[in-house]
């Protein structure tokens, strides 16, 4: 079948590297794409917000399945867009209709989501300008450090943790005055909880799951954590951490009762669900979820599923995801992100990308990169391209994926030199 993939990042780089590897792919569409994916199937120039643009397309190429990369498009209904449009209901799609998306378009959703569901998560309350008083008086009740989040979408910065009382409350003031606009005209005021993050995904056809590896990825700009939250400065996959016993608590009381809450709440979900979580000695705690592959997650986890994706994804749509087993590849896998310099705040695109030396072993992912007017591949975006390698062990991961970033070069760029190593010293 012919399949369209909406992005343009890492993420969808390394989706589109595993659904073109499926015999049930005869042509991969990619919209809008990178250099990178233009490699592995055909990008077209298409807004992924114009809904009727892209049902013109899938009908015009015969596309029978759509798979949505970010969240943008889902939580603005994409999914119901094709379903309630009757030429395009028999597209299969993966991603949630609106109301699933909820789930990451609105915090205050989600939580009430996992209260109701008795999922672990932060003790919390939800205030509007109308009850500014009231949510002084909760923060009063916290101790520091204080977590403020933007109910909805503030392309990833809409979280403020701060220590100070008197400063969370400017915050809180700031964001209830439009700091992140109509994002923050709602603020989820929660408990600090303390321990080491990692990300579990979930693909489900909202009766049936299927639990895909563990990651941990990166978010700061500096070494040791330090600096500008980012989208991600790299990701490794499988996090050691996350044992037999970890993840029978994170299924037990985190993705089956999200998936049985999901069930239960006749809400339509086929697509992925990815679980920010808290480690607090050795129990799991809800963060966050997303509604979509995590990036430089997918990065790390995609290249270590060895099913048939094209097969997941159908059996997705088609409810019978009880029908398929996952194989994983047992080798650990180690990305490594390479940015412009001055991300992530403003730097410059347009940057000749020398790609280095091969290396069979290791994978390299396009995130925002192009080809100018003469087909020269140039930087296009803050986050550019990683390097991905898999190997028996994290450090031997590591090091090949290090080794071959070193090998790429362009003017500025930068990444970190420490991915990984927090959980190499746990391990010891
Ligand atoms: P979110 O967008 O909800 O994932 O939050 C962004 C980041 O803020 C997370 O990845 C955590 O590092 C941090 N964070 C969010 N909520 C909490 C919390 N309740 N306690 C500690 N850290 C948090
Ligand atoms: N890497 C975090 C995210 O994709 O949201």
């Amino acid at each position: 079948m012919n399949i369209l993939l909406l992005g343009s990042g890492g993420r969808e780089h390394a989706i589109a590297c595993k659904i073109a590897q499926s015999g049930n792919c005869s042509k991969l569409y990619i919209a809008p794409g990178n250099a990178g994916t233009a490699a592995v199937g055909e990008n077209v120039s298409l807004d992924m917000a114009d809904f009727d643009a892209v049902g013109q397309f899938v009908l015009s190429h015969d596309v029978k399945m759509l798979v949505v990369g970010p969240e943008a498009p889902l939580v603005a209904g994409i999914a119901d867009h094709f379903a309630d449009t009757p030429a395009l209901s028999h597209v299969m799609v993966i991603g949630p209709k609106r109301q699933g998306a909820m789930l990451e378009g609105s915090k205050d959703y989600a939580k009430a989501f996992m209260v109701r569901h008795k999922i672990p998560t932060a003790r919390y309350q939800t205030f509007t300008k109308a009850t500014l008083k009231e949510a002084e008086a909760f923060l009063d009740t916290l101790q520091a450090p204080y977590v403020l989040k933007a109910d909805g979408l503030a392309a990833g910065k809409g979280v403020l943790i701060e220590s100070d009382l008197k400063t969370a409350k400017k915050h809180l003031r700031e964001m209830l005055g439009g700091k992140f606009g109509d994002a923050s005209a709602s603020v989820v005021i929660e408990e600090y909880l303390s321990g080491i993050e990692l990300s579990v995904f979930v693909l489900t056809d909202g009766q049936h799951y299927l639990l895909l590896p563990s990651a941990k990825d990166y978010k700061r700009i500096g070494e040791g954590d330090t600096g500008l939250n980012t989208g991600g400065m790299g990701s490794v996959s499988p996090v050691p951490f996350a044992d037999k016993e970890f993840m029978k608590k994170v299924e037990d009381r985190i993705v089956k009762p999200t998936v049985r809450g999901l069930r239960e709440e006749k809400i339509d979900y086929h697509g992925f669900i990815f679980v920010g979580l808290m480690n607090c000695n050795g129990d799991p705690y809800v963060i966050e979820y997303n509604v979509r592959m995590g990036d430089p997650e997918t990065e790390s986890v995609f290249p270590r599923i060895k099913s048939d994706v094209v097969e997941l994804f159908e059996n997705t749509a088609h409810e019978s995801l009880d029908r398929c087993m996952l194989s994983v590849d047992p080798r650990t896998a180690a990305c490594v992100m390479m940015v412009a310099g001055g991300y992530p705040e403003s730097y410059e695109k347009g940057k000749a990308i020398d790609l280095g030396e091969e290396d069979a072993d290791v994978q390299v992912f396009h995130c925002g990169t192009k080809r100018d007017d003469k087909g020269n591949l140039v930087t296009n975006g803050g986050r550019v391209i990683c390097t991905t390698a898999l190997a028996a062990t994290l450090p031997e991961a590591l090091m090949k994926s290090y080794n071959r970033a070193a090998t790429i070069h362009w003017d500025g760029k930068y990444n970190r030199r420490d991915i990984g190593q927090d959980l190499l010293k746990l391990m010891i």
